[in-house]
């Protein structure tokens, strides 16, 4: 047995407590998960302490908790792991609004999942009489994303919608790869264009923390990379990530290096720079002001013949 202070952030709108933090002391054995230790204190000290569970088995997806500043399932990890000089700190998941102590909204959470149409537009199988298989080749395509839970751990933590609540964010992405890339879709090409829209695939910012923080091989970065290859090689480039992406690629194969020079206006691209230019004009002014600006002469770089040359590999494979 052990002593174990369990700092617990909550949230009690309701009563007028507004947000607070509460120490429980407990004493608990070896073996205990984190929902373990929640449970122990509902169930022994406050029972008005709220929060989700059910499976307690990582399958449902209902306990993520950020444990210790991370966001983790709460029946999965085990506390001996995350518990530091007898100390550990439970609160709601983050890029959420809370309802309770540690139950968030997921409401904009499913909206977003839907926006990605995660249902398959069933290609009609030869034989309506029979199951409607995928071969193995095609599951192995979907399979990580498939496990799944939904638990949105993922979203805790990703940057980008800390800064654009609007971004759909990484679980419905990884959804959205599973019906691009299943071969019984027949909505591949709507697909794609759909998924290439402002707030969706190209406004990641690829920090990791939603691969970090998954508790299943859903991986949403490496979906979201996927993504991106079959939307590129869809032809669907009319749009500002993709561009990007084009003119990143061309600037390492043609020289080596990044010609900054180029790349943010042919991220524009030349036709929309006038229609742009409001946007585009106070971004230059303040990278000047900055001394970010990029140089007018584009300098060499030692060694890029080595740089061009793993290109060239990388772009046989
Ligand atoms: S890698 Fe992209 S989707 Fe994942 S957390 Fe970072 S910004 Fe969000
Ligand atoms: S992608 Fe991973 S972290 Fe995100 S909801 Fe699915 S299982 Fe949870
Ligand atoms: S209780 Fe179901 S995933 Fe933890």
């Amino acid at each position: 047995m052990k002593t174990v202070v369990v700092t617990i952030d909550r949230f009690d709108q309701e009563n007028q407590r507004g947000s607070y933090q509460q120490d429980f002391t407990i004493e608990i054995p070896n073996g205990l998960t984190v929902l373990d230790c929640l449970n122990k204190i509902k169930w022994e000290q406050d029972h008005t302490l709220t929060y989700r569970m059910s499976c307690r088995s990582a399958i449902c997806g209902s306990c993520a908790f950020r444990i210790n500043g991370k966001s983790k399932l709460g029946c999965k990890t085990q506390a001996d792991d995350v518990i530091t000089n007898g100390k550990l700190r439970i609160g709601p998941i983050g890029n959420t609004d809370i309802i309770k102590d540690l139950v968030v909204d997921l409401e904009p959470f499913w909206y977003k999942l839907k926006k990605v149409k995660p249902w398959l537009f069933a290609n009609k199988p030869k034989d309506t009489t029979k199951e409607f298989y995928q071969s193995s080749e095609g599951y192995h395509k979907i399979e990580d994303a498939s496990t799944c839970i939904l638990c949105a751990c993922c979203i805790s933590e990703c940057n980008s919608l800390k800064v654009d609540k609007n971004y759909v964010g990484p679980a419905a992405l990884a959804k959205a790869q599973r019906f691009i890339d299943d071969s019984r879709d027949k909505n591949f090409v709507q697909r794609t264009r759909e998924i290439s829209e402002p707030t969706k695939v190209w406004d990641c910012t690829h920090c990791g923390e939603c691969s970090e923080r998954c508790p299943t091989d859903a991986k949403p970065l490496s979906r979201i990379e996927e993504i991106r290859e079959r939307v590129v090689n869809a032809g669907v480039h009319n749009n500002g990530g993709a561009r990007h992406l084009l003119s990143f690629f061309k600037s390492v194969g043609s020289s080596g290096t990044l010609d900054e020079r180029k790349i943010p206006i042919e991220s524009v691209g030349i036709g929309n720079l006038h229609a742009n230019l409001g946007e585009i004009m106070p971004v230059g002014l303040k990278m000047l002001s900055h001394g970010k600006a990029p140089s007018m002469i584009h300098h060499n770089v030692d060694k890029v013949g080595e740089v061009r040359k793993i290109f060239k590999k990388l772009n046989k494979l």
